[in-house]
């Protein structure tokens, strides 16, 4: 996975007197001072001292090749944004450096590539150099985070942003022109104090705005400077938006909702800042960016991260593959020579590995390549989870915080209940390869123990909901619907894993094409009934149905089988324990359907459920369902 900087400047070594060309003081230009000295100038006054750096390519490759870069983005020098400007200039600017831009990275051995920049004043002219760059050769733009009194939620400004998710193009917001010029004179105020605060309004606007609700999915956009002052006061945020209407906006969710809808770079400077930052965002969300070549750029590009105490993977994320990602480009397996040429950097000793095996795979990782470090908190992700709750009332009610971590603590025992399920089929089909094993069926009686096990304190579970007063629910509900049971992947495909398949209810699954896919897949496999059956065939007990025998036979003989291996304890004690298992489980899911009704009735009465179902008296049908029903039928012709 190649190390890339996202977030570089760099600035022509030579440069047409603008102000001469369009007849407007004040254009930023170049003075070289000295060999691989200049600097920037606006009119008569010193902007910026800059070095080689901004221009050489070979400079800037053998300093990559120092700090363990493989790929810098390169982009404009925000002071050429040029928004305030007559649109055409700015235009004329953005072309002339946008072509410059790709003469710098066609000298850069396929290392350097870059960002454009657009006279965003302009948003007809703005989308047409979008779309002229990203067929020259550019992987995205550049923009400043407002055009004036504009901020990124202005309507013509995210017509732009539709355009650049419709032209795959990534999108890097940096702050300029930064607010209270005239209360930061000194200091570099502007950049210390004005940069984050700036890029905090940019963000804030686009969740309050309802701009990320409306904008595509698919708009790939990061913020410099680790997104300023966001993520620190992301609390003091979903606090406004919580308690005021006002600080609401139009946004459909809380401000927490959004983190997904966006990137933002690692220039942070303090592994503290960091490690905040990459829980916050998340692993997925941070990439690397240094703000290369400039003064307040990290010094060693990189080390930031490399120095870290993450993990190879989440460093790797970092690093490179977050970067593929919001760059749109494709994931790359091998890392590259000068990944590893970072030897004061690498300190942990940790060679950067390719994340391949996806993001849970990847914090999996973290843990045990973590080795010593390894904490209660890191390997149960404990931070994690416990910033998984997120009421929808507002102001928040009490008990919703109850209402949501009962329902997430149900569907943690799904999860356990289809891994030990699916472990349970494995084993029989073991069974079915060598009849004679005793292995597969101890094996899978004793996983059903476990199973039973679980589905008695889910059945208890109910209880601790019931505390909740039914008015207090329903001060809540109306803001949970369409949300309803029926949409629980998990409880449906416990149900189809063992036997119970309605294809019916997979409509229920139409807007999550993941969950679809998932429970189509449930159906079409074996369920365990019909491997525990398998079994009893390879075992000789069942004798395979002939091809003319009806549902109803076919059905007799496998009850007729169960009774025979009851008949036989002597030889099948192994197995009967299986069928008592079974069946016990079968009972027990039948117990948790009932509580749930009770709960149900007593929390909502007769009311019909936010799934649109009629209610208790829809979910008292579901009383009749049973897993195993042979297991049960058999009981009908046993005798002591
Ligand atoms: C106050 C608490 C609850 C109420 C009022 C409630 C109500 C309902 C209602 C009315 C339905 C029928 C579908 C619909 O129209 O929405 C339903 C289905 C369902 N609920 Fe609940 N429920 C509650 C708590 C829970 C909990 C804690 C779970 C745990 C996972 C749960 C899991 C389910 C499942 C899996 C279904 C689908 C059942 C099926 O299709 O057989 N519910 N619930």
């Amino acid at each position: 996975m190649p190390v890339t900087d996202i977030h570089t400047h760099f600035f022509p070594e030579s440069w047409p007197d603008l102000a001469a060309r369009f007849g407007t003081p004040d254009w930023p230009r170049i003075q070289h001072t000295a060999p691989g000295k200049a600097l920037i100038m606006i009119g008569n006054r010193t902007f910026r001292e800059i070095s080689s750096a901004c221009w050489d390519a070979n400079v800037r490759l053998e300093q990559m090749d120092r700090d363990g870069v493989d790929r810098q983005i390169i982009c404009a020098t925000p002071v050429l944004f040029a928004y305030n400007r007559e649109a055409q200039h700015a235009r004329d600017c953005a072309r002339l450096f946008n072509d410059a831009a790709l003469e710098l990275c066609a000298r850069g051995r396929g290392r350097l590539r870059a960002l454009c920049q657009v006279p965003l004043q302009d948003i007809d002219a703005s989308c047409a150099e979008l779309t002229r760059c990203m067929r020259a050769g550019h992987l995205g733009v550049q923009i400043g985070n407002h055009v004036g009194d504009k901020n990124l939620d202005d309507p013509g400004i995210l017509t732009f942003l539709q355009h650049c998710a419709g032209e795959g193009a990534a999108v890097f917001v940096h702050p300029w022109d930064m607010m209270a010029a005239q209360r930061m004179p000194k200091y570099m105020a502007p950049w210390t104090v004005g940069m984050p605060a700036e890029t905090q309004l940019s963000l804030v606007t686009l969740i309050a705005s309802g701009a990320f609700d409306r904008l595509p999915a698919n708009l790939r956009i990061c913020f410099a400077h680790g997104g300023g002052s966001f993520a620190f006061l992301l609390g003091r945020l979903q606090n406004a938006w919580q308690r005021k209407e006002a600080a609401r906006g139009a946004a459909q969710f809380p401000p927490h909702h959004y983190l997904g809808r966006f990137y933002v770079d690692s220039a942070v400077f303090d592994q503290r800042a960091l490690q905040f930052l990459v829980e916050v965002m998340g692993a997925d969300r941070v990439l690397f960016g240094s703000d290369y070549p400039f003064p307040l750029g990290e010094e060693r590009a990189g080390a930031l991260i490399r120095e870290s105490q993450f993990s190879p993977d989440t460093k790797t994320k970092l690093l490179g593959a977050n970067a593929q990602t919001w760059l749109g480009l494709p994931q790359e397996a091998a890392a590259p020579a000068t990944t590893k040429a970072a030897p004061a950097d690498n300190s942990s000793g940790c060679p950067v590995r390719s994340t391949a095996g996806g993001a849970d795979a990847a914090h999996k990782d973290d843990d045990a390549h973590a080795g010593k470090k390894l904490t209660y908190s890191s390997y149960l992700q404990v931070p994690e989870l416990l910033r998984l709750q997120h009421p929808e009332s507002s102001p928040e009610h009490h008990d919703e915080l109850l209402f949501i971590i009962v329902h997430q603590t149900y569907e943690l025992w799904f999860k356990e209940l289809l891994h030990d399920l699916d472990a349970v089929v494995a084993n029989l089909r073991a069974t079915c390869e060598n009849p004679t094993s005793r292995d597969g069926v101890y094996e899978a009686a004793r996983l059903l123990r476990r199973c039973t096990e679980i589905m008695r304190v889910l059945v208890e579970q109910f209880t601790i909901l019931e505390t909740m007063l039914p008015t207090h629910f329903l001060a809540f509900r109306e803001k949970l619907a369409p949300a309803s049971g029926f949409q629980s992947e998990q409880f449906r495909e416990l149900e189809f894993l063992c036997g119970l398949k309605d294809e019916k209810m997979l409509r229920y699954h139409e807007l999550t094409p993941e969950t679809h896919a998932v429970l189509f897949r449930r159906l079409r496999e074996d369920s365990l009934r019909d491997v525990f059956f398998q079994a009893l065939e390879a075992l000789g007990t069942l004798q395979p149905p002939a091809a003319a025998a009806t549902e109803e036979e076919k059905f007799q003989a496998r009850a007729k089988a169960i009774h025979a291996l009851y008949r036989d304890e002597r030889h099948h004690r192994d197995w009967i324990d299986v069928c008592e298992r079974l069946t016990e489980f079968d009972e027990l899911v039948v117990s948790w359907r009932l509580r749930h009704i009770q709960m149900v009735e007593r929390t909502i009465g007769i009311r019909m459920g936010t799934g649109g179902s009629a209610g208790s008296s829809y979910l008292k049908l579901t009383l009749e369902k049973k897993f195993f029903p042979e297991l049960w039928e058999a009981r009908t012709y046993l005798e002591g």
